[in-house]
């Protein structure tokens, strides 16, 4: 990721220089600094591209700028002031533009703008958050293909408020690492370790449950998913104490299956490769962590990460298993690939009881007929709080990280009823987000104000967005960084 200073002024030397404009701004009036000449190329190529100053919309000209040439980028602002994303959305086109293009240094000048110190901290983290790759196994990158933009210098506006973006870049680089590396590299305690490593120094604890102390709390539903796989499962528990003693903590969960084959009910070969990013749960709670101990949060969390390998061997469970879970209730194992909901029902259980939360949210990649409802726009939340609903919907609209509610009911919740046990993992396809949300929701204890975010269509994504290149986009870190910042802190 691209190293982030602001200046007061304009270094000197080469880099290219970037001038963010709204809609109603005249291009010839709006490039400081710039002579006579540099001024009418740099409108005339606007014009010759069609630049309208549209959001995220970029213009390219080079222009002679203190006796050297240097590449100019016009970005639009566009004529909304309000869209919390446009910012970040500037940022990103312009790190999209130059990450390969040769230049290493970018300066946005926003000298004479009306940016306030947010909004500036929002360009510079959106630059940072799309200049994200992950090339450690490109061994035969050639010379083109290399990234080439190290740092972005953002002059004219105050950092006040770019050191909680900074935090946020730190979990988001955790995050998408750890759900870009494959399951032979990431795997649950491996994970742990990664997690570990990554949060050296900044004062969060662990506690890390292996597979005999599970099997002590009569976690039978984790384990049933793990026991097919030569590598044992785990459950980590991060927590950061940054707010009142004795206060308690809001708990987030993360789905962490390193891998995901199905199991017995094995998944097609085609795609099956995806499968190495269903820890993308795990992987947000724990970036969060890491940009929630950075920014040192006035409050406690707590993230856990149920962390386990679906295979299929000698060992498996099979469909039609019977487990016992932590909370005493049993469930048919109807489809072992319906394996999410049975790891995170105990991990549930286990931090409710451990942390006495008044807030748990779950993040998971947990139903591929999330994908189908939503797509790629929306993550889909369940709750069982209007209030917290409210408040999540709201940070996902402040950051980017978009929610949408889906419905949940008794007659819904019926469905996953089993003939031979308390409930059964899965039922037929049809509303099958809201059954699996239906199955969490009975491991919810009294008085838990709780919510689930599918977060399936989201983790990764296939094409590069506005803040991410194609793979993972680290879906859910903003999201709750802004929820813990708007409602838990101060
Ligand atoms: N990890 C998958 C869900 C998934 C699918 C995530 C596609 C991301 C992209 C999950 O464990 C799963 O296999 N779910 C099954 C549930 C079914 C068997 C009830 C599914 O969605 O098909
Ligand atoms: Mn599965
Ligand atoms: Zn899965």
């Amino acid at each position: 990721m691209i190293k982030v200073s602001f200046a007061a002024s304009r270094p000197e030397g080469a880099y290219a220089l970037a001038i963010p404009l709204r809609s109603e701004d005249n291009v010839a009036e709006r490039l400081p600094g710039l002579e006579a000449g540099a001024r009418n190329l740099a409108v005339r190529a606007a014009e010759a591209q069609r630049f309208e100053r549209e959001a995220g919309g970029v213009a390219e000209a080079f222009v002679e700028d203190g006796g050297q040439v240097r590449r100019l980028l016009l970005v639009g602002l566009g004529a909304q002031r309000d869209d919390p994303a446009l910012y970040e959305k500037a940022g990103g086109a312009l790190t999209a533009r130059l990450l390969t293009s040769g230049e290493t240094k970018l300066v946005v000048d926003l000298t004479g703008t009306d940016l306030r110190a947010d909004e500036a901290a929002r360009l510079a983290f959106g630059a940072a958050a799309r200049s994200w790759r992950y090339d450690q196994y490109r061994t035969k990158l050639n010379r083109k293909q290399k990234p080439t933009l190290e740092e972005v210098v953002i002059v004219g506006a105050a950092d006040s408020e770019w050191g909680s973006k900074a935090a946020l870049l730190e979990g988001l680089d955790l995050t998408r690492a750890l759900v870009t590396e494959p399951a032979n590299i990431v795997y649950p305690e491996s994970f742990v370790e990664r997690a570990r490593a990554a949060m050296d120094g900044l004062g969060v604890e662990f506690e890390v449950l292996d597979e005999k102390q599970m099997a002590a709390l009569g976690m039978g539903a984790l384990l049933g998913v793990g026991q097919g796989s030569v590598r044992p499962p785990r459950l980590l528990a991060m927590r950061w104490n940054g707010g009142k003693t004795g206060a308690a903590p809001v708990v987030f969960i993360g789905k962490g299956m390193t891998f995901d084959t199905g199991g017995i009910s094995i998944k097609p070969a085609l795609g099956m490769e995806s499968m190495k990013w269903d820890m993308g749960g795990a992987g947000a709670v724990t970036g969060l962590m890491k940009a929630v101990a950075t920014r040192k949060a006035k409050v406690n969390v707590v993230a856990v990460c149920a962390l386990a390998e679906n295979m299929p061997d000698g060992n498996a469970q099979r469909p039609g298993d019977v487990v016992t879970s932590m909370s005493g209730q049993t469930i048919e194992v109807i489809n072992t690939d319906a394996e999410g909901r049975l790891v995170l029902a105990d991990a549930m259980t286990w931090a409710q009881r451990q942390y006495k939360p008044e807030v748990m949210v779950d993040l998971a990649t947990l139903t591929g007929a999330m994908v189908i409802s939503l797509g790629h726009e929306y993550a889909g939340m369940f709750a069982n709080d209007d209030a917290l609903a409210g408040k999540l919907e709201a940070a996902g609209k402040a950051s980017g990280d978009k929610l949408w509610r889906m419905p949940m009911n008794d007659e819904y919740n019926k469905i996953m009823d089993s003939q031979i046990a308390d409930m059964k993992n899965s039922a037929s396809r049809e509303g099958g987000s809201i059954t699996a949300a239906c199955f969490l929701g009975r491991f919810v204890e009294e008085g838990v104000k709780w919510a689930h975010l599918d977060i399936a269509g989201m983790a990764w994504s296939d094409k590069a967005g506005s803040l991410y290149d194609k793979g993972a986009t680290g879906y859910g870190v903003a999201l709750l960084d802004r929820y813990l910042a708007d409602n838990h802190e101060g």
